[in-house]
């Protein structure tokens, strides 16, 4: 078959599905649909919600489970028993420059175990506990850097020929790969330690009916839907275990623990940071739809192609609003308000539009009143600012970076600048 004939059945196959294609994503603002943002301070009854305390007690619990019934379902906090078993400690890390730690996290339920490997890098010379970043990884531990002493992931990853993945397994060829995405010794130098997980320990990303990976120990029976399975709630889950672990370890400054994630994985510490108040930062990079960008745009990727293209990410009850985003009961707003009045940092790329960096913005725009209830501020405009041009207000962060779908160097340099200056203020 020659190549347009084969684009020509593709199509046609296409059609026949009733798939979109790309074309047919709105990429215009002129044409984003009218909408009403539901209100991110008026109760369900209706009360007008004026002070921090009335946002804690009756607005935050109300959004959270709103959440929780149409988005992402829960965050499971079952009756699974944890254990972490230090693997390594190793002082003389990276020659010299680093202590690296190797924690087996270990999920029990009945004769089931499941588990993570969270590796663990600080600086070599920390006298008090160090604050942290802590973010899943999409290509195994060993993809984050060369050192050949971080035990190879072994859980299902994708097929990356760029990073040679094949047969969804990772081997000593893809030691590194990724490292472009995570400057260690950069992190290290400027004071921080760095914690992450290989996401596929927790749930593999592929749609199996949740019945492996951390949904196996889970009893999803509950006749009333309380509990939803979804892949970001468990991911999201896995972090907050990371940070029972934090919890445990002197070295770390479980009071400074900034949480990240990149794509789908910044959609997950959206969520495990609203769930998780313990985090003191979160940041999204590229996060788009189910993250930090507002549905209701449906600019770029809809809530009807993301449920289609990855029906485990979010709970069943969401795929209910697939072309109806307008009868959500939230919007992404509401999510990042529940950071609030925590420090949050959302990025964007210039030609990431399917990730919809305005809506991302507005995201943070209109989660400003709950931070303003705190006494804080929040950015009084809506106007993209410039390209690689950062801004800040209060505990709030934006930019938006030239170039594609990515977290880089330049990503990086802002959430170590914002970090910085978040904790120091905080020491002080
Ligand atoms: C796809 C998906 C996005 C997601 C991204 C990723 O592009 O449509 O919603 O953020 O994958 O996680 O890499």
């Amino acid at each position: 078959m020659n190549r347009i004939h084969s684009i020509y059945v593709t199509m046609l196959l296409l059609a026949f599905l009733g798939i979109k294609s790309f074309a047919q994503f709105n990429y215009d603002e002129d044409k984003i649909p009218d909408y009403t943002l539901p209100e991110i301070l008026v109760s369900d009854n209706g009360k007008k919600i004026e002070t921090a305390e009335e946002w804690k007690s009756i607005r935050r619990p109300e959004i959270l489970k709103r959440f929780e019934e149409s988005v992402y379902g829960s965050v499971l906090k079952d009756s699974i028993e944890v254990k972490f078993t230090v693997l390594k400690n190793d002082p003389q890390a990276m020659c010299g420059k680093a202590i690296q730690k190797i924690v087996m996290v270990s999920f029990i339920k009945g004769q089931d175990t499941v588990r993570m490997e969270l590796l663990i890098y600080l600086p070599a010379d920390v006298t008090k506990p160090v604050p942290v970043f802590l973010g899943l990884n999409f290509y195994g531990n060993q993809a984050i850097h060369p050192d050949t002493s971080i035990p190879i992931s072994k859980g299902y990853v994708f097929n990356s020929p760029e990073f040679t993945i094949f047969n969804n397994t990772a081997t000593h060829t893809s030691r590194g790969v990724n490292s472009s995405s995570w400057p260690v010794e950069r992190i290290l130098e400027r004071g921080f330690g760095l914690a992450t997980i290989f996401y596929g320990d927790i749930d593999p990303d592929f749609d199996d009916g949740f019945k492996n990976g951390i949904h196996k120990l889970m009893d999803y029976s509950d006749s009333n839907n309380a509990i939803q399975p979804s892949s970001i709630s468990a991911w999201a889950f896995g972090l907050s275990t990371a940070m029972d672990y934090f919890e445990t370890d002197k070295d770390i400054n479980q009071n400074q623990v900034a949480l990240f994630g990149h794509s789908r994985l910044g959609k997950t510490a959206l969520w495990a940071g609203a769930n998780d108040q313990r985090f003191a930062i979160v940041i999204s990079n590229n996060s788009g739809c189910g993250g930090a960008a507002l549905s209701r745009r449906k600019f770029g990727e809809t809530v009807e192609r993301i449920n289609t293209h990855f029906p485990h990410w979010f709970s069943k009850n969401f795929h209910a609003f697939n072309d109806k985003e307008n009868e959500l009961p939230v919007d992404q707003h509401m999510l990042l308000g529940l950071i609030a009045p925590r420090s949050l940092y959302v990025a964007s790329a210039e030609q990431d539009k399917w990730a919809d960096p305005k809506g991302e913005l507005l995201g943070l725009y209109y989660a400003g009143p709950v931070y303003n209830l705190f006494g804080l501020e929040s950015f009084t405009t809506d106007t993209m600012p410039e390209i690689n041009t950062p801004i800040r207000t209060g505990n709030l962060g934006y930019h938006i970076r030239s170039g594609r779908h990515n977290i880089t160097r330049f990503d990086w340099e802002q959430y170590l600048d914002f970090a910085d200056n978040i904790f120091t203020r905080k020491d002080e």
